[in-house]
């Protein structure tokens, strides 16, 4: 495949009058991740929501496997492949882990064994509610929904979020898999080693805007987390 599987470009909107993200364009690969560094409400979650048809961009355009999205409901782009872990409200609290990770691929021991095999609590838990589960567990089972789904193209908003280290060093297995199978992955992260374990590429922004962007084998480590921390 020539070009990118995903790219956007002058991505620009926000809420009401208030401008949040501004001009901001990338692009991933597929087989590769791109991660969304930057600070505490810099703009990276509005700009999946963006990105996923959520919010409706001011400008910019967006562009999956060749197709322009610009036009395209969320649901619509999520039957085109584009799937999407939120930050927030990651999975269905009313609904129990076995709906959860049923709702939009059915069962399938290929690809859900060895998701269950790894974070042996969703297993656990098959038959409760997703709402009893921890934080973290619940990006786990949000992480373990989007890489069963067979969609090729998944955004991920801090899946690492409230997970301990032990279970973001497997999501961070699981990542290498998707890409190795030909998925593109743009990832949002602070926590900058899982993203420097999983990222080809990093785009970061601050105040709405790209900052530095570029392979992630080109940008040291020092000036990534200076863009991080406050
Ligand atoms: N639903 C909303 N309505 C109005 N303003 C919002 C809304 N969601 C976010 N904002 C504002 O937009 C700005 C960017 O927020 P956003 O959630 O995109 O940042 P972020 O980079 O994802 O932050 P974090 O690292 O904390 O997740 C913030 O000033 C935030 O207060
Ligand atoms: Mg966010």
């Amino acid at each position: 495949m020539t070009g990118p599987l995903f790219s956007f470009s002058g991505i620009t909107g926000g809420y009401g009058a208030t401008t949040v993200v501004r001009g901001v364009g990338g692009a991933v690969a597929a087989g590769e991740a791109c991660c969304v560094l930057g600070r505490n409400g810099v703009g990276k979650t509005t700009l999946m929501r963006l990105l996923t048809g959520h919010l409706p961009p001011r400008s910019g355009t967006a562009t999956f496997g060749g197709q322009p999205l610009d036009e395209l409901a969320p649901d619509e782009r999520h039957r085109l492949g584009l799937v999407y872990c939120p930050q927030d409200r990651p999975v269905f609290d009313n609904l129990s882990v076995r709906e959860n990770l049923t709702l939009m691929a059915s069962m399938d021991a290929d690809r859900h064994a060895p998701l269950l095999a790894a974070f042996p609590i969703l297993e656990a838990r098959m038959a409760q509610s997703a709402g009893t589960l921890s934080g973290g567990e619940r990006k786990i089972l949000s992480f373990a929904r989007g890489i069963a789904e067979t969609g090729r193209l998944l955004l991920l908003d801090e899946p690492s979020e409230g997970v301990q280290q032990e279970n973001v060093e497997r999501m961070a297995g699981f990542v290498r898999e998707a890409k190795e199978a030909g998925r593109a992955l743009l990832v949002v992260e602070q926590n900058l080693s899982f993203a420097l374990e999983i990222a080809d590429r990093v785009i970061v922004m601050d105040r709405g805007e790209v900052v530095l962007a570029g392979a992630a084998a080109d940008i040291d480590e020092e000036t990534l987390a200076a863009h991080m921390h406050v």
